[in-house]
């Protein structure tokens, strides 16, 4: 039977983002020739380098590609150059706010952890970090003070933090479901001492848990207090609940505890398990076109893509288990390098991940 394609969008974007996805789309092609699937890709501009082309970081052709594909692969948006703009018209916020809005991507999936060879690199305690760990947060992506009403007078300013039922409905469940896949346990954030809006929302939380997913354990944390739990006690954690801009600032905790944010991807999905899958970092423009990014985080949410939105877990798998033995191998882009490693260039990465799935 000749299965049919898989339609992606790719959009490479700004400053590393067009190197380290080179490395990923041959990653891609890799996995695609040994597994036996075809993928057929249309690149796309976005962010600074679509503001300089047609005047805006979100095309309307661009966006139409994504209407017209099964996934969307994103790199990262951004530079100093555009920094001048009125923030909704930068890269960042123009191009993926409204993508995430668009297509209703709201459940953001972004692992956390620390691998065992990559010890070294964490700036936790080998004593905390033991003999590894890994979690995932779960943020909500398109509700919260993002995407309530704005306002700005003369004298004062304010964005609406609101959710509603159904919104926090749909993300709890996400989080059960994949507890059950995982150690079974929810960790839900909020700021329910102080907030309506986390009140709420625990509530609801609270109500899902015990119609639908009682079999898992669910406890609940205050933000402040879990951004410190998450450095003394990553090790009790396994999904953490939590809404957009919590989710934002305890993600980027949790991506530097890992080592390096060249090193972590992430998947935004809507309830038709559509996604967008993307580096968690940004474009670093500072060491743009150097060769030098580190192309794991690219490469990971191209596995990412293989597993969640296509189901083809043995790809995913295959890429994921290639970059566990290059970096147990010793090779290290700078930004994860320590001493008595091997320094690569992002291609000799890419290399040495793709000699070890074939
Ligand atoms: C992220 C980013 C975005 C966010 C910005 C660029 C709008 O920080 O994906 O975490 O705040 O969500
Ligand atoms: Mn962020």
């Amino acid at each position: 039977m000749i299965k049919e394609a898989y339609k992606i969008a790719i959009l490479a974007g700004d400053g590393i983002g067009p190197e380290v996805m080179v490395e990923a789309l041959r990653v891609l092609d890799t996995v695609a020739a040994k597994f036996d699937f075809v993928i057929e890709k249309t690149e796309k501009l976005v962010g600074g380098a679509a503001i300089d082309a047609v005047g805006e970081a979100l095309p309307a052709d661009t966006l139409a590609a994504c209407e017209d594909s099964d996934a969307i692969l994103f790199g990262s948006v951004g530079g100093e150059k555009w920094n001048s703009l009125p923030p909704e018209k930068r890269p960042e916020v123009g191009a993926l706010l409204p993508l995430r809005k668009h297509f209703d991507l709201f459940a953001n999936i972004r692992p956390a952890g620390v691998l065992p060879a990559l010890k070294n690199s964490s700036p936790l305690k080998p004593e905390i970090i033991g003999e590894g760990f890994g979690f995932t947060i779960l943020r909500e992506l398109t509700g919260d003070v993002y995407f309530g009403e704005k306002n700005r007078g003369e004298d004062f300013a304010s964005d609406l933090m609101i959710y509603r039922q159904a919104e926090v409905e749909r993300i709890a469940r996400i989080a059960f479901q994949l507890a059950k896949k995982s150690r079974n346990k929810v960790t839900n954030v909020d700021k329910a001492n102080v907030l309506a809006t986390s009140q709420f929302w625990r509530k609801i939380v609270e109500e899902i848990h015990a119609k639908e997913f009682p079999e898992v354990e669910l406890n609940h944390l205050y933000i402040d207090n879990a951004t410190m739990r998450v450095l003394t006690h990553p090790h009790d954690f396994d999904v953490i609940l939590t809404g957009n801009l919590f989710g934002d600032i305890l993600s980027d905790e949790c991506a530097q505890i890992s080592g390096s944010i060249g090193m972590q991807a992430s998947a935004s999905i809507n309830s038709e398990n559509f996604g967008l899958y993307e580096p968690m970092g940004g474009s670093a423009p500072d060491i743009a076109g150097k060769g030098i990014a580190n192309p794991i985080a690219q490469i990971l949410s191209v596995a990412m893509m293989l597993d969640i939105g296509f189901g083809e877990l043995a790809a995913a798998k295959a890429i994921k288990l290639a970059i566990l033995k290059t970096l147990e191998d010793g090779f290290r882009t700078g930004d994860i390098f320590t001493e008595g490693c091997k320094k690569v260039s992002t291609s000799e990465m890419g290399d040495a991940i793709i000699s070890r799935i074939k």
